[in-house]
């Protein structure tokens, strides 16, 4: 794997690979610091950004490797002068061997991987998609419940602007029998494309109008938040899908609460001591997941090049 632009870029033997090396990461084996000494990456960021931007940096500095950011490349780089993008990423890579790009565009990740000579990660794009998010939600998901195949998940919330909701469906349809339960509400539904992308890779979505229809023993619970950023009627209510103790009461002790976070008022938090609750430990996962896709692409890229 030499970038990472979509989540269909990555196979399930990838993905293995990649979460055994996670979890070596995560024992903290020290064969591991210092490894990218000698190189240096750039984080580019033009939409805001805590956990993403953070655990990139943190990762990239628990490798070994040397650092450049600008977090908020809209109105402090070059774009503000009117600086196209791929122009941007022509000076960058002179000065970084890989360069980890958040962008408004859903089409930033593409573009910018056309005139580049480093590799690429899409740390999102737009309302399309977010895989390093997918793939620590997925990581995530096989920590809890061991194995992927068989997983039942009720996505909800904003399915339509939620990147990482795209991403994370991308990647668990490479999966045995994933059924995906939807819960949005009115204009947030998820886009069709994505319910062909399931329906199409023998997997199962269906429709859930309430709290309710969405079945007790689901495995998990992927709440995600209005992207108010992203749509023009800032006054919807979204009452009808907060999840709160008295609304979770009904599911199973085995069903695991998720969110990429940021979270507003759709998950209440007087849910954040339930053992259930498993969104900060999934924005934790952040770190080894980065670490160990950091390291893979680096390493496969330059293999001939530097010090592999
Ligand atoms: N989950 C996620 O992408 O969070 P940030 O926007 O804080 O990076």
């Amino acid at each position: 794997m030499k970038n990472l632009i979509n989540s269909e870029d990555l196979n399930l033997n990838e993905i293995e690979k990649l979460f055994l090396l996670a979890d070596k990461m995560n024992k903290k084996q020290k064969k591991y610091d210092e490894s990218l000494k000698g190189f240096v990456i750039a984080t580019l960021f033009y939409e805001p950004s805590t956990r993403t931007r953070l655990s990139f940096e943190s990762a990239i500095q628990k490798l070994g490797a040397g650092l450049i950011s600008t977090e908020n490349a809209k109105e402090s780089g070059s774009a503000k002068k009117g600086e196209s993008l791929e122009d941007t990423i022509r000076i960058i890579q002179g000065y970084a061997d890989m360069i980890i790009l958040r962008h408004f565009d859903n089409d930033s990740s593409e573009i910018a991987l056309k005139v580049a000579s480093v590799p690429i990660i899409n740390a999102g794009s737009g309302n399309g998609e977010h895989p390093p998010q997918g793939l620590l939600d997925l990581y995530t998901i096989r920590q809890y419940k061991k194995e992927i195949d068989n997983t039942t998940i009720a996505i909800i919330g904003d399915l339509k602007n939620s990147r990482t909701v795209h991403s994370l469906i991308k990647l668990l349809c490479l999966y045995k029998n994933i059924t995906i339960y939807g819960l949005s509400i009115k204009g947030l539904e998820l886009p069709q494309k994505y319910v062909e992308y399931i329906n199409n890779h023998n997997s199962k979505f269906i429709i859930c109008k309430s709290f309710s229809e969405i079945p007790s023993s689901v495995n998990f619970i992927y709440q995600t938040r209005i992207q108010i950023e992203r749509i023009e009627n800032k006054n919807l209510s979204i009452e009808d899908i907060i999840l709160n103790k008295e609304r979770f009461s009904r599911f199973s002790q085995n069903t695991f609460i998720m969110h990429p976070l940021p979270r507003l008022n759709e998950i209440s938090t007087d849910l954040d001591d339930d053992k259930r609750s498993i969104y900060f430990q999934q924005a934790h996962n952040g770190i080894p997941t980065k670490m160990a896709l950091i390291y893979s692409i680096i390493k496969d890229f330059y293999k001939n090049k530097k010090h592999f």
